[in-house]
């Protein structure tokens, strides 16, 4: 159900006539903190355009914390940048313009679906056999640019959901360049930089809240907007989310920037299997062997490597086995070359779920079911923990020089 105030009889009835009878209307903010209380079915909230700003950003801020999987949802008569940024520093779903009555109600179904799929997953893990149970995280990785980590990591989430089957959540951990939003086509209200001021109280619901819905068993928490937020997000914070969403889901599939910063290592330390992408290439492979050699320094056990080239039937005179007995690894997923994976991410469809039959989701299908899904997971390990911790000054001497 969705609660509805304005202080205007005939804009309430303009609003409750779009939203349709799923909604109620309340003439006061005190009438509705009065349903609130005792009502725990409602998933969406809208103030409309005289409900005053200070006061609904109040209720906004309060519901954030209190009823974290609550959205609400602001109307106004004009939208523009001071009113967006206050409502998103307050927690605030959306903002939509009074007269855009179609953008409020595709507003509050956005909301009304997350409502749902937490509702999903919460009873999931709550009706599910073993609750201790961990879902399993992978780290999608590679130390060069450009080799398709974005592209696999989409993918490999959108198949290990595989239309509901599952319940994934696809991270975008590049944080100042990422670019799962838009491979996906969302419409982000929140990235994880707003989980930077609820840092100290995060739980998984408020952590729920910053989730953004893509298909059945699907959701993705992106990164921030604006490049720079990068390093206001500490890497501890970092694994704190990835620690509370492995409890939350079956698959957490991490997508990583090309460099091993502090928060790509803190999501290897929470990482059951981390995915080595390369291409057929000389600088991608040279790469990769020091990537090897790295995780070798941290004491990365070998197990939980899943060394996948892509593009791999490119015709550069670089045979599989060759590169196999290069890098003293097996290769254990081949993602061929096609047009049709650049023309999906234009469409924002994973081609997984564009394209069933086609060679490159069948590879990735492959990988996930057989290298991702039925893979050994080697639960975390303290001393291993502490010893890449330890050696992680070591790493950055040695990229320093
Ligand atoms: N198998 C493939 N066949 C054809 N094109 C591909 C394939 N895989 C990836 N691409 C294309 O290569 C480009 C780079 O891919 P992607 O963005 O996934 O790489 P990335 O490793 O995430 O890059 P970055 O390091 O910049 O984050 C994209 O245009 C993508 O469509
Ligand atoms: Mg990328």
């Amino acid at each position: 159900m969705t609660a509805l105030v304005d202080l205007d009889a005939a804009t309430a009835e303009t609003l409750h006539a779009a939203l349709g009878p799923e909604s109620q209307v309340f003439p006061s903010l005190e009438a509705l903190r009065r349903h609130l209380d005792g009502q725990f079915g409602e998933d969406t909230v809208v103030l409309g355009p005289t409900v005053d700003l200070g006061s609904a950003l109040a209720l906004a801020q309060t519901m954030r914390v209190s009823r974290p999987s609550l959205a609400v949802i602001l109307v106004r008569r004009r939208v523009d940048t001071s009113v967006l940024t206050d409502a998103l520093r307050a927690g605030v779903f959306e903002v939509v313009e009074e007269r855009d009555l179609a953008g409020l109600t595709s507003s509050v179904r956005r909301a009304r679906d997350l409502a749902r799929q937490l509702r999903d997953t919460v009873s999931t893990s709550a009706s599910s056999e073993k609750p201790s149970t961990r879902g399993k995280l992978v780290t999608v990785f590679s130390a060069k640019g450009g080799c398709g980590k974005t592209t696999l990591a989409t993918n490999l989430a959108a198949a290990l959901a595989d239309r509901g089957r599952r319940q994934v959540c696809l991270v975008d951990l590049d944080l100042a360049f990422g670019d799962v939003a838009i491979a996906l086509q969302l419409f982000p209200a929140h990235t994880i930089a707003d989980a930077v001021p609820l840092a100290d109280s995060l739980d998984a619901s408020a952590l729920a809240s910053l989730l953004t819905p893509h298909s059945p068993g699907l959701v993705a928490l992106v990164a921030p907007i604006e490049p720079g937020t990068a390093e206001s997000i500490p890497a501890t914070l970092v694994s704190t989310i990835l620690d509370l969403l492995k409890q939350q889901f079956d698959f957490v599939v991490v997508d990583t920037p090309p460099a091993f910063d502090d928060h790509v290592l803190a999501a290897f330390d929470q990482s059951d299997m981390v995915a080595l992408l390369a291409t057929l290439d000389i600088p991608a492979l040279k790469n990769l062997k020091l990537t090897l050699e790295t995780l070798d320094l941290l004491n990365y056990p070998r197990e939980r490597w899943r060394l996948v080239l892509n593009r791999a039937d490119s015709k550069v005179g670089l045979a599989v086995n060759e590169v196999e007995k290069t890098l003293k690894a097996p290769i254990v997923a081949q993602i061929p070359s096609s047009r049709d994976v650049p023309a999906s991410i234009n469409r924002g469809v994973p081609i997984v779920l564009d394209d069933p039959k086609h060679p490159v989701t069948l590879a990735i299908k492959a990988f996930a079911e057989n290298d991702i899904a039925a893979g050994s997971s080697t639960p975390g390990d303290d001393i291993l923990s502490e010893l890449r911790t330890d050696r992680r000054g070591l790493l950055r001497r040695k990229t320093k020089t």
